[in-house]
């Protein structure tokens, strides 16, 4: 779908995103006793002992249901048989603009009262109803007796609901990778062109038609060593001596959905532009394999499989495959996960729990795997492999008994370009799973 398709279906596809919605809302209350659910959309709070506001983001359950990631102070009501009711706030506040009027095209299908006070829909929590309701503790003064606060049974079918995109939640994240496509395409540019890191940060933006504010998590703009810090959060302004290698990982928000996208570059050609091209295509190859029914815990095996085979044939390590792997090698230069669920959260819920909520803890060794089920037509899901060089993990194994089995050279070598990871966005198909960051590359 193109933008503009996407922008022609908007109206249907929300249209049944909330019929969706609005089933399994209806079955999950009538299965956990509760007549209604109410979703606070969180409230802003100013930094300590000032009147400024750090970024405000809704709460996910909140941001599930309508595309406002923005919108705060505000309280969504479902409740079987009727209209989902909307008190949506706008104060009544000169010193900030307010929230942009509802749309017809999502608010057709709420009850919407527009309210000036932050607390305005207060009373109908004293209903004598048996409410469930989900939000920030701190942002009520009082439950009253009749609603209790995120029960977790009623949260664990929901969240099991949200492992299953809807057609408008995937449409929503392809816009989203097309949006951060346009920014990697600029950063690649401004990459080539020799600016710092803060450069192409902006660079990104303006591309992507973003500002950091609304960016679905912080922008990672890393150079050369930099590239091997995973969740590298600053970005330096001055140039640095010389352009190696350049690793970004950069979304973009539609409407509450996200793109994560990363892509790592080389300055030119040599060993590391090699690997880069060799987790090009073991990436690919991963992505191709998020079929209905795998094990995404032998995914992330396969991803640290490939990794072995790139330790091999890079001249990294002696050893063979199966003897990296036995040994646990791998992690020193792959230690995080293959990837995770995505959706209104960048590392969406119920990764780690099966249907039936029993809790699917990661394998030893792997703690930072944050998705270990089996995977479902209709999961959205990223695909990050990735191989660093982090001086604290290779000090660890060079004092280790497998430093013998580690060509130091070729990990000097290799240490300046700190690092590769590249992950795409895919939903999980039962023969080809639909890649929207290769689709949104292809323009
Ligand atoms: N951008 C954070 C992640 O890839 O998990
Ligand atoms: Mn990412
Ligand atoms: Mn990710």
């Amino acid at each position: 779908m193109t933008a503009k398709a996407f922008s022609n279906a908007r109206e249907r596809l929300f249209g049944r995103h909330i019929e969706a919605l609005t089933r399994e809302t209806e079955r999950a209350l009538a299965q956990t006793g509760f007549d209604r659910l109410l979703i606070h959309s969180g409230h802003s709070r100013p930094r300590f002992q000032d009147d400024n506001h750090p970024p405000f983001r809704a709460h996910p359950y909140f941001v599930h249901w309508l595309p406002l990631p923005q919108q705060a102070d505000s309280l969504l009501e479902i409740a079987p048989g009727a209209r989902p009711r909307l008190w949506l706030c706008s104060p009544d506040d000169y010193w900030h603009a307010a929230p942009p009027e509802p749309e017809g095209w999502w608010a057709e299908h709420f009850e919407v009262e527009s309210v000036a006070e932050p607390e305005a829909w207060l009373h109908a929590l004293a209903e004598r109803r048996a409410s469930a309701l989900i939000g920030d503790r701190a942002d009520f003064t009082t439950l009253g007796e009749h609603a209790e606060l995120d029960p977790p049974a009623l949260l664990q079918q929901l969240d099991e609901a949200r492992t299953l995109k809807t057609d408008w939640q995937i449409a929503c994240m392809a816009e989203a990778n097309r949006r951060a496509l346009a920014g990697h395409r600029a950063a690649a540019e401004a990459f080539a062109g020799g600016g710092s890191e803060l450069d192409i940060h902006l660079a990104y933006l303006a591309a992507a038609g973003a500002d950091s504010e609304s960016m679905p998590y912080n922008n990672i703009v890393a150079l050369n060593e930099h590239c091997a810090v995973l969740h590298y959060q600053r970005r330096e302004a001055a140039r640095p001596d010389g352009h190696r290698s350049f690793l970004i990982d950069a979304g973009a928000d539609v409407y509450g959905l996200a793109a994560d996208v990363t892509r790592t570059h080389a300055a030119g050609p040599g060993l590391f532009a090699d690997l880069v091209a060799a987790m090009d295509e073991l990436q690919q190859r991963l992505a191709a394999r998020m079929q209905t029914g795998r094990s995404y815990v032998d995914l992330h095996f396969e991803a640290h499989r490939g990794v072995a085979d790139l330790l091999h044939r890079f001249g990294v390590c002696r050893m063979t495959i199966d003897a990296m792997l036995e040994a646990g090698l791998t992690r020193t230069f792959l230690p995080h996960g293959l990837g995770h669920f995505l959706g209104v959260q960048v590392h969406d819920v119920a990764g780690r729990v099966a249907p039936d909520g029993c809790a699917l803890p990661p394998p030893k060794g792997h703690a930072a795997l944050r998705l270990t089920r089996r995977l479902e037509s209709g999961n959205v899901l990223t695909v990050e492999p990735g191989l660093y060089f982090i001086p604290s993990l290779l000090a660890e194994l060079r004092d280790s008994p497998l430093s013998a089995q580690v060509d130091w050279d070729v990990v000097d070598e290799l240490l300046p370009f700190g690092g590769v990871r590249i992950e795409d966005n895919v939903v999980v198909a039962p023969e080809t799973p639909r890649n929207l960051t290769r689709e949104a590359e292809a323009g």
